[in-house]
């Protein structure tokens, strides 16, 4: 095992998003110093701090910052303090921008229940066993991006939102998706409306043609609003689902709430396999939690995780961070989005600081880079 330098840029962003981004450094740190790797961290303001500092969301040395990277660590963005500026300057503005600019048209959601977490999720338990599934979202098209238009002068207030996909665009989403279902359990779910929908009919004819190239892989096909219902009620059914932009935004929120809580989801958004991707928790950036030190900061760590994984290949450092978390889950620490009636809650800071003396206790037992098979 090779000892790796890169540079990751830091984009904290606002709320309580510098607050898990920090934890999630600090456990980088934890893991190169453990494993000799070099990681470079370079912070750049992104979102309504970039508004207020620069007077942009997205400004040009944070994309080239981007750009320069191995990875991109984000926190969140937004806040009522920007909420009444116009659409396109607003700091969500950013988000797409970023993800347009660096091309990241892949959007990964895994949804993975931690064991010790099972008795939060608002389903029963026997509807949970066995749920691990991954959610695709295409990132970079949709009505995210057509023309948005709103005229709200005159007697005839209007507005129009335009959806758009090539088959070029669907077809490269696909396959990722198709390779990840292949290295997973072989099952594929697409989902569109491709009862009403022109793009979502060419969605669905580009999935089903690119089929025949995977054979390994089962392919069904959802419609949105089942896909929705089949989430709360058989979660257990699904291994990948591919999906839209607009679609996948909202069946990633619903698909966090079965693990318990939004808080505890990362993501990983990606363009072509040499270029930076993006790690962020899918949470927003919960403007009234701010600076109070409650925040939960496992999406921030497990986006770092994802990262460490999916960029850097360094799967024993990632689970090395998770088996921890997982432990001092099981040992009953808890921040209070996720704590158990009555149970005991942390501050963020000491969550993150109880998971940092776990990886302290398994460094000393020597599992480490030399002594992990
Ligand atoms: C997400 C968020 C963003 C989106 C917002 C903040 C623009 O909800 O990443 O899921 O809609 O994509
Ligand atoms: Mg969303």
């Amino acid at each position: 095992m090779t000892n790796l330098r890169k540079t990751i840029a830091v984009l904290p962003g606002d709320g309580i998003g510098p607050e898990v981004t920090h934890a999630a450094i600090q456990l980088l740190q934890d893991c190169a110093s453990a494993f000799g790797h070099h990681f470079e961290f370079r912070e750049f303001p992104f979102g309504g701090n970039a508004i207020d500092l620069r007077g942009t969301p997205l400004p040009q040395d944070t994309l080239a910052g981007c750009r320069s990277a191995d990875a991109i660590l984000l926190g969140a963005i937004g806040g009522p303090k920007w909420e009444a500026l116009p659409l396109g300057t607003r700091p969500e503005a950013g988000l797409l921008g970023i993800r347009k600019e660096l091309g990241l048209y892949i959007n990964l959601r895994p949804i993975r229940l931690r064991p010790a977490l099972r008795g939060i999720s608002p389903l029963r338990p026997e509807r949970l066993v066995d749920c691990d599934f991954e959610i695709v979202r295409e990132l970079a098209g949709d009505i995210y991006f057509g023309a948005h238009e709103l005229h709200l002068e005159g007697n005839n207030p209007r507005a129009r939102d335009i959806a758009e996909y090539t088959a070029a665009e669907v077809e490269r989403v696909a396959r990722y998706s198709f390779e990840r279902a292949a290295a997973r359990k072989g099952h594929l779910t697409s989902v569109d409306k491709a009862n009403v929908l022109a793009t979502s009919t060419l969605w669905r004819e580009t999935v089903i043609g690119l089929a025949r190239e995977y054979p390994g892989v089962t392919l069904d096909h959802l419609y949105v609003d089942n896909a929705a219902m089949q989430i709360l009620l058989r979660p257990a059914q699904f291994d990948v689902i591919l999906t839209g932009n607009l679609f996948g935004d909202i069946l990633s929120d619903e698909a966090a709430a079965l693990a318990g809580s939004i808080g505890l989801i990362p993501s990983m958004s990606r363009g072509c396999k040499d270029q930076p991707a993006l790690y962020e928790p899918i949470h927003g950036s919960a403007p009234t939690l701010a600076g109070k030190d409650v925040a939960c900061p496992l999406g921030a760590i497990l986006s770092a995780t994802l990262m460490l994984r999916e960029s850097f290949g360094l799967e024993t450092e990632s689970q090395w961070i998770e088996s921890a978390i997982d432990r001092v889950l099981e040992k009953g620490f808890r921040t209070a989005d996720i704590a158990d009636p009555g149970g005991r809650v942390v501050r963020g800071s000491e969550f993150t600081a109880q998971i940092r003396s776990e990886l302290q206790a398994s460094s000393a037992q020597g599992v480490r880079r030399g002594s992990v098979a």
